[in-house]
């Protein structure tokens, strides 16, 4: 199991108890109503799992093609790049972003491969996914009737996309209603393609399920004590820094982010903006560009760090002693994971005698039980936040203005 360890400026008075005990009370509320679904996720999807262990809808390939953006990438994209480098799967290409240079090097990716397309929209609208599934379809000559074999469809069932799947018999698997992008990375938006990548989804779903078994029954209260500093203090504190002490959790910080911006960045009941802006970094890297900020710069920002107590790896930096180079000595003989962990304590004691408010996950490895239960912690962090800000931290009106001017942009044309 994880370790989570607070060193927040917060005296667990009468007063902070409340408040724990109200962010507590909002989301069991919102359990109960089915505000959100994303609370029953881990054990609807392991039925998802075994479907698609028995599944034979599709042709046989050996890559799959995603298309999708925001909540319906950045999870699974998040979850396969920390797999990955211990895992055996299928390869994921990400049609994100559209950037023409990186989708004609997805397109080199895939040459010569059997490919599954899978197209991921809860909304089934949104422009980046649907254009670039339109030119996939195109520069890969596939039919959607004659092809559906080699293509699949994830969407909320009143959308157009579902419709679309309906009309050519493409397999097509529902996002619940209730769950948005941001909190859908254990509903079919993440946990379909990778399963049918391979990795062990349902060592994924179990965890989550028993973090969110540990925190209804009050085991895991360190979640609620976070959630109410952040939220009493973000206008001192206005920034949350995640430092993660691994390269494969550089993707993960990304969909912290996203998590975080969109589902706390509001206007709240009494018309103020409000949210603590998330911010995400990977170490020891930026220790050698961010740090310095954080040390001597305005104390305005809260640190996380995550991390990792064994890599299962054991390279090791080797004994040996070079002329001029003697300044390195001190570690030789020592494993690159040691380094890495020494690394980020000696960072959290630096932050710590600066005053600023730190606190620390520890994840025993960086396995499918971590990330199962990093993902439910975070949901449950950001809810809880949320719920003491007084907003609604499922909806996202702020970026429809955007898509509406881009629109009308190209109507105007
Ligand atoms: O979290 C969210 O709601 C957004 O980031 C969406 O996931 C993103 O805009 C993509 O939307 P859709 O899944 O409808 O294509």
């Amino acid at each position: 199991m994880i370790e989570y360890e607070l060193h927040l400026p917060l005296t667990l008075d009468s007063d902070i108890r409340n408040l724990m005990a109200n962010a507590y009370g909002a989301l069991l509320h919102e359990k109960e109503r089915g505000v959100t679904g994303y609370y029953t996720l881990p054990e609807e999807s392991m039925l998802l799992v075994q479907e698609l262990i028995n599944e034979h809808t599709f042709a046989p390939f050996d890559a799959i093609a995603l298309y999708g953006i925001g909540g319906s990438s950045l999870g699974t994209k998040a979850i396969d790049a920390a797999l990955r480098p211990i895992r055996q799967a299928k390869n994921i290409v990400y049609f994100e972003n559209p950037d023409p240079r990186t989708i004609e090097s997805n397109y080199r990716k895939l040459a010569g491969k059997e490919v599954l397309h899978v197209v991921i929209s809860k909304s089934g609208r949104t422009i980046e996914t649907l254009s670039q599934f339109k030119a996939s379809l195109a520069y890969f000559g596939l039919d959607p009737k004659k092809d559906a074999k080699r293509l699949a469809v994830i969407s909320d069932v009143d959308s157009q996309l579902h419709r679309f799947a309906e009309e050519f018999g493409i397999k097509s698997f529902a996002i619940p209603h209730n769950v948005g992008g941001r909190f859908s990375v254990l509903s079919a938006v993440g946990i379909v393609p990778l399963t049918l990548a391979g990795y062990d989804t349902a060592a994924i779903l179990m965890a989550a399920q028993e973090m969110m078994e540990r925190f209804w029954a009050m085991h895991e209260e360190h979640i609620l004590q976070k959630a109410v500093f952040i939220a009493r203090n973000w206008h001192r504190y206005p920034m949350n820094v995640l430092f993660s002490y691994a390269d494969s959790l550089e993707n993960f910080n990304k969909w912290y982010v996203q998590l975080w911006g969109e589902s706390l960045g509001k206007i709240d009941r009494t018309g103020q903006r409000v949210g603590p802006t998330p911010i995400g970094h990977i170490g020891a890297v930026d220790q050698h560009s961010f740090l310095q900020l954080l040390m001597q710069g305005p104390k305005d920002k809260t640190v996380t760090f995550i991390k990792v107590e064994d890599f299962g790896m054991d390279a090791k930096i080797p004994d040996l002693k070079l002329p001029y180079l003697t300044s390195s000595d001190f570690v030789n003989d020592v494993s690159f994971a040691t380094l890495i962990d020494a690394e980020c304590d000696a960072t959290k004691d630096a932050l710590l005698h600066e005053g600023v408010p730190v606190d620390i996950i520890t994840l025993p490895r960086l396995d499918e039980a971590a990330l199962g239960e990093l993902v439910v912690y975070y949901e449950l962090l950001t809810s809880a936040v949320g719920a003491l800000l007084e907003i609604d931290t499922y909806d996202q009106p702020g970026v429809e203005l955007g898509k509406k001017i881009l629109r009308e942009r190209f109507a105007d044309a």
